[in-house]
């Protein structure tokens, strides 16, 4: 059977697809590369936000009509799956199987019932060992970077999220598990990992989340650690020290804020105020100025008034972080904030995210700006160069680099190369390579 994993979100559920391709590899099923060549979809889901429950949506009722044409086998698996479970059969009965985040295993059980004509299949089911995945099942799509789980879920409770619901409490995976993977990678010729996790921060297996970064980086042969996402409140003294001293950890740090107002942030139920969100900043020391900050906003959370933006762009400018996300708050079913009133107009919401979206834009330009004339080690993420004649790279403070290497010349993928930097946009900075 051919199939084909359309995957939304974030770097977990990127990861979980790599899982899930992996077993139905092991089943001897073929991957293809698009819906058209495939007997079974797969839409790994997000339902961070509204936007991402449409745009599955609306890839569902593409593939209804597909259905209609050939026979097809339509499965939904990821945020949405576990978020709405058995619902997702009225709303679209030609979904054929239904897996959750926490039951990945089960994927081959459900696509033999399902082929065996039994019709809403479902597990959505929390298994103890879901984050307890044999990498040798794993089937990474072609990246430079190897995405590894440490820890699976979330126990915070921030009013607005969803993934408490959808990915469940915290499961640290052993220490000695990650290790034994990414030796595998290594061995296997991967140079950067980037460990997983709804909050890396507060990782339990065996150790705190600085001494698993210390021990990994002790990987011979590895040259970069990233890691994904963290929250404020558990980013310890001991994980900035790693941060700024071990050279193998990269210099990038994503500390999601939300909000630059201690009233919205309360709301929020967020566990911290700016004072405390900025002290922990501080424990980077003046090894800060090396790295690249990061974070996420939401902008119009229910209540959000003027004077609870202007101290968001304040505490943006203040910060100056080289680069954020940011959202217009979306009600999600089932979160403690929908009680909240939100009346604010959405025009009003648009603007705040419009402006402050701007200054951020003006901010990463300034941040991109103080490396020119710079020689810094870049990764080759591309097999060749694109249409522009560029080769692909990323710093290790995550800038993406456009890089020239000169005519005919072949630059080993995944490999770190110096360059020269040469030009500084908002997006991007333009390289030479030395
Ligand atoms: N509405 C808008 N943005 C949200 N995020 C999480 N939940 C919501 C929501 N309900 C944003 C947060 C988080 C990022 C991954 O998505 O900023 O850090
Ligand atoms: Fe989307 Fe959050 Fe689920 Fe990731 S964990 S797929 S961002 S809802």
């Amino acid at each position: 059977m051919k199939f084909h994993i359309q995957t939304w979100g974030c770097q977990m559920n990127d990861h979980d697809g790599e899982k899930l391709s992996g077993l139905l590899s092991a089943e001897g099923f073929e991957a293809v590369d698009s819906v058209e060549d495939a007997e079974l979809v797969l839409l790994n889901t997000c339902s961070i936000r509204e936007k991402a429950v449409h745009k599955v949506y609306s890839e569902l009722g593409r593939l209804r009509e597909e259905k209609q044409r050939r026979p097809l086998m339509v499965g939904v698996t990821g945020c949405l799956a576990q978020q709405e479970q058995a619902a997702l059969f009225k709303r679209a009965p030609h979904i054929d199987f239904v897996l959750g985040t926490m039951a990945l295993k089960q994927l081959p059980r459900l696509v033999a019932e399902a082929q065996a004509g039994k019709a809403r299949v479902m597990d959505a089911g929390e298994y103890p060992d879901n984050h307890l995945f044999p990498p040798s099942v794993t089937r990474r799509r072609d990246t430079a970077k190897a995405l590894v789980t440490i820890t699976e879920g979330c126990n915070h409770a921030c009013t607005y999220c969803i993934v408490p619901t959808t990915r469940g409490a915290e499961r640290h995976r052993p220490y000695e598990d990650v290790l034994a993977e990414v030796r595998g990678l290594v061995a296997r010729g991967y140079r950067e990992v980037e460990l997983l996790g709804q909050n890396v921060n507060s990782y339990a297996g065996g150790c705190t989340f600085a001494d698993l970064l210390e021990r990994v980086s002790e990987v011979e042969g590895l040259e970069w650690i990233r890691f994904t996402t963290s929250h404020p409140m558990n980013f310890t003294k001991d994980l900035a020290r790693v941060l700024v001293t071990n050279p193998k950890v990269a210099p990038f740090l994503h500390l999601p804020l939300q909000s630059g107002s201690d009233r919205v942030l309360k709301r929020m139920l967020r566990e911290y105020t700016v004072a405390e969100y900025l002290e922990r900043l501080g424990y980077l020391g003046e090894g800060r100025s090396r790295m690249a900050l990061s974070t996420d906003f939401i902008v119009g959370f229910p209540g959000e008034t003027d004077e609870d933006f202007e101290a968001t762009m304040r505490v943006l400018d203040e910060v100056a972080f080289d680069s954020s996300f940011s959202f217009i708050y979306s009600p999600r079913p089932g979160t403690p904030s929908l009680r909240l009133k939100d009346d604010l107009p959405l025009a009003v919401k648009s603007a705040r995210l419009t402006r402050l979206q701007q200054r951020q834009s003006e901010l990463t330009r300034a941040s991109n700006e103080r490396f020119l004339g710079r020689e810094i080690p870049v990764r080759i993420e591309t097999h060749g160069p694109n249409e522009q004649g560029w080769w692909l790279a990323r710093s290790g403070e995550w800038k993406t680099i456009h890089l020239a290497a000169g005519p005919g010349r072949e630059l080993p993928f995944g490999e770190l190369v110096r360059a020269r930097v040469t030009l500084a946009s908002p997006h991007f900075l333009g390289a030479e390579l030395v």
